[in-house]
């Protein structure tokens, strides 16, 4: 068997993430270099009902996670004797669905021996940075905009962050997926939203861009989300069809509103901290057209401005074993008392 690692030198990390609708196992080494990464999406599952549907998320889980492991290890042509640790999705997310992950990193934690290593989700995606970028180093600034989180973030350290700014309300990705069931596209929203928006005029529709006064970083999507709804009815009232017309204006005017809200607070935060570097991460950070305006709103201040590829954006298990290894080599381990903690902040 070829290893590419120095089994004596190198950390050998497996990740397990399943806090929501993907089945994922990946293998990293020393937390950079990505040796598998194998993702299986229930979306098409979810679809039937328009959304996640948690009892069937923990039951697909269940049956899929040791054949995704097997394959991580496969991938990476290694067995579970060559691991240093396992790293494991303990919170925020659908608490069946990520007792399943946490039940399985322990059971191969005890089993070998092995260091077991909690992993916040919401610090997963912002370390799925590092993997493409190794010359990305703390401190920056982050905006994590997912389907359960929106966050504006400093990340002072691999393992540390300072929260600037979160949502007071819908994430920003929630807000996608609830307008595009609106809309009639329905799920999953984001990818949806975005290609219908691709044709549409982001001027149709003035949907608004809400401030929060107590904390001018905290986002607030409801306002836009309830706006849509408001057009949307009114339209159907007056009768008229909701086609694809319609529904590309709709999307095209609603995602001006979402990237409009968060460029202001991206530049505002980049000013008033004097950020050299900005990283983006999150379902939502795969939007083509929220990253090309971040990225060229970083280039005007000269920001260095860094995103995950798609698959890295989204949730995946690769993510959670590089995470997994700052926080191992914190010596912040985990004892086999795990719990899962479905409302886990940052
Ligand atoms: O990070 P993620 O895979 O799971 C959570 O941790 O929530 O994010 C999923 C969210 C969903 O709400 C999905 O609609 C959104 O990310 N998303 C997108 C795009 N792709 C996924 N939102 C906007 N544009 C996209 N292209
Ligand atoms: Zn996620």
């Amino acid at each position: 068997m070829k290893q590419v690692f120095n089994r004596e030198k190198d950390i050998v990390i497996l990740g397990i993430e399943s806090s929501c609708d993907e089945t994922a196992a990946a293998v990293s080494v020393n937390g950079t270099q990505i040796l598998s990464n194998v993702i299986y999406s229930q979306i098409d599952l979810h679809t039937l009902y328009g959304g996640v549907v948690p009892e069937i998320a923990s039951r697909m889980h269940i049956a899929k996670i040791n054949q995704v492991i097997k394959k991580a290890l496969a991938d990476a042509k290694i067995t579970l004797d060559d691991l240093d640790a396992v790293a494991v999705t303990y919170g925020p997310g659908l608490v069946g669905a990520l007792l399943v992950g946490v039940s399985e990193a322990k059971a191969i934690a005890w089993a070998k021996d092995i260091s077991l290593v909690g992993v916040n989700h919401i610090k997963g995606h912002v370390c799925a940075n590092y993997i493409e970028h190794p010359q990305l180093k703390p401190p920056f600034l982050c905006l994590v905009a997912s389907g359960g989180h929106t966050h504006l973030v400093k990340a002072t350290d691999y393992t540390d962050y300072e929260i600037i700014g979160r949502t007071r309300d819908d994430a920003a990705g929630e807000a996608y997926d609830k307008i595009a069931r609106a809309i009639g596209l329905g799920y999953p929203g984001g990818p949806k939203v975005e290609k219908a928006a691709r044709s549409g005029d982001p001027e149709a529709f003035a949907f608004p861009r809400a401030k929060i006064d107590e904390n001018p970083y905290d986002f607030s999507f409801s306002g836009v989300k309830s706006a849509v709804l408001n057009t949307i009815n009114s339209c159907k009232m007056k009768g008229m069809e909701i086609d694809e017309k319609l529904q590309a204006d709709v999307a095209a005017s609603f995602q001006a509103a979402v990237i409009d809200s968060l460029r202001e607070r991206v530049l505002m935060a980049i000013d008033e901290f004097g950020i050299r570097d900005f990283a983006m991460a999150g379902g939502v950070a795969s939007n083509q057209a929220l990253r090309g305006a971040l990225k060229a709103a970083c280039e005007q201040e000269g920001v260095n401005f860094y995103c995950p590829s798609p698959i890295y954006c989204t949730d995946n298990a690769a993510m959670i074993a590089v995470a997994g290894y700052f926080e191992y080599r914190d010596g912040n381990l985990a004892g086999l008392d795990l719990n899962a903690v479905p409302g886990l902040r940052m």
